[in-house]
């Protein structure tokens, strides 16, 4: 047994897999009993990922497979995977021994690999580690149950082309831990920017959006279940452009945003990634008018440096950047901005790390996802840059941008005390199920006393006190 146990394994399952192997089998709570065999899945890195499973879990009820959030009780288990930095890759790693392990005991468990790491080690997977039965690229989740066919069959089952036009429109999505309340729909898939730094554009392949109706549809059929927000996501959703050869007409982001708001003014509409080379005013316009699409833009700067930025291969400058920004706040004075910073790329200099501490206080964003920077195999940067900045520099410039956006995190919640928002109420408070939590359009996390509101609904809440984290209020009255 001992191998099972001699990875870094979160508590909770070591002891399900004590439990499990003693005999007691766990309940079944949330497992869909009226399936004979049973399918566990995690997922890692970008929400794109964990928009992948839930159609991956459509797919699998079709072929005869219930969900289990139990991976001890599963026939097969999938680990929808994350290539963009190096440590995603070893998470994964350790999961796999993990599981590995427990087939040792269940012999005819399968274990599968998903996602972005698959088309990179399908090879080292399968035939050298022998580690998984079954490797599934982002755009050959259709083949998923011949594949785990094969794989019952003893083959090692193996499909990670990548396709032009793949975009799953025709397969409703099945919610996987869903709050029932907030939703991703997927309106594009791969990525044609080439970022130097990234290997989004290798791992999942060309741009390709997705028709209109069937976002539209999507969004329909979720505010008729009673869900109140969407977030509709890409890797770069600015460049979303459908057109049919029948119609001259071509669908911008801008139109497909306005579609969906138009939905339900009670479903809220929200969006991931933009770039701020590809954002429009169009957009900003879109959004203004609409006030059930969120005031709030995922606008990731990667780095204030000019030169930095075009080794990068982002196609913008500082000063376009600023730009942009500026007409933000011109257009939708109270928006939300938060941002990606990577420290420490390929030559990056003392001062060329300070533009990034700049450009910060010029932009005050809300929030940010920091990163050093981590050399991808087979991306432009490692095949033509050195990755010189020593480690211990790069993570003293990562510390140095997280404790100034620390600063103008906390710094933006204190300028919102006193302020009324419109929350919608998500969930029950992790610290307390006398509490309730939600967004309010900007994106911040707001807590408040649970009085008699729900789950779902839309209340105005007076914020009186805050963390750099969340914000904390008492509810005025419902909206
Ligand atoms: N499509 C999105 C980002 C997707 S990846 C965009 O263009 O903004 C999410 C973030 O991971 C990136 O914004 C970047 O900040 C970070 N990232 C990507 N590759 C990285 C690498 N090699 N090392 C460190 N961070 C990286
Ligand atoms: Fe990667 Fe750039 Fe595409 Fe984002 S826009 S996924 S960072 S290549
Ligand atoms: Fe990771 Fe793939 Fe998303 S590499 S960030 S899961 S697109």
């Amino acid at each position: 047994m001992s191998e099972l146990y001699s990875n870094d394994i979160a508590f909770e399952t070591k002891q399900q897999m004590a439990e499990h192997l003693q005999g007691k089998a766990l309940e079944l709570d949330d497992t869909e009993k009226n399936y004979n065999k049973h399918f566990y899945i995690e997922s890692y890195g970008c929400q794109m990922n964990f928009s992948d499973s839930e159609i991956v879990a459509s797919i699998l009820n079709g072929a005869g497979f219930g969900h289990t959030k139990d991976f001890t009780q599963a026939d097969l288990v999938l680990i929808n995977t994350c290539s963009i930095r190096e440590k995603a890759e070893q998470t994964v790693r350790k999961r796999l021994q993990l599981f590995n392990g427990a087939k040792k005991t269940r012999p005819n468990m399968m274990v599968g690999v998903l996602g972005c790491m698959a088309e990179r080690l399908k090879k080292k997977f399968l035939e050298e580690e022998k580690m998984v039965d079954l490797v599934v690229g982002p755009d050959a989740y259709r083949d998923l149950p011949k594949l785990v066919a094969e794989a019952e069959g003893g083959q090692k089952a193996v499909n990670v082309f990548l396709s032009k036009e793949e975009t799953y429109a025709d397969i409703n999505p099945i919610r996987l831990n869903s709050n029932g309340i907030t939703a991703f729909i997927s309106i594009m898939r791969g990525c044609d920017n080439m970022c130097s730094f990234c290997v989004v554009p290798f791992t999942r392949g060309r741009e390709r959006s997705r028709s209109p109706e069937t976002i539209v549809a999507e969004a329909q059929e979720l505010a008729n279940k009673g869900y109140k927000e969407v977030t509709l996501l890409g890797q770069n959703v600015d460049s979303y452009k459908w057109s049919t050869e029948a119609s001259e007409e071509v669908v911008t982001f801008a139109n497909l945003l306005e579609l969906v708001a138009q939905v339900s003014p009670d479903l809220r509409v929200r969006f991931s990634t933009s770039h701020p080379k590809d954002i429009t005013d169009d957009v900003l316009h879109t959004m203004a008018k609409y006030e059930n699409i969120c005031n709030y833009i995922h606008l990731p700067l990667q780095s204030g440096n000019s030169r930095i930025l075009e080794k990068m291969n982002r196609t913008y400058d500082r000063e376009w950047y600023m730009q942009k920004v500026d007409r933000i706040r011109e257009i939708i004075p109270d928006c939300g901005i938060s941002s990606d910073m990577i420290a420490g790329f390929c030559s990056e200099t003392e001062e060329e790390h300070q533009d990034t501490l700049s450009m910060m206080d010029y932009v005050k964003y809300d929030m940010s996802y920091m990163f050093f920077y981590s050399e991808r195999p087979g991306t432009l940067a490692a095949r033509k840059y050195e990755d010189d900045v020593p480690m211990e520099t790069k993570k003293r410039r990562l510390q140095e941008i997280i404790d100034l956006q620390q600063k103008h995190s906390a710094e933006s919640n204190q300028h919102d005390i006193g302020k009324t928002f419109k929350v919608l109420v998500e969930k029950v408070s992790k610290k307390s199920d006398q509490e309730l939590a939600g967004r309010n359009s900007r994106n911040k996390m707001i807590v408040f006393p649970r009085e008699s509101y729900k789950i779902g609904q839309y209340v105005h809440v007076k914020v009186h006190d805050a963390t750099s984290a969340t914000l904390i209020g008492k509810a005025v009255r419902p909206a």
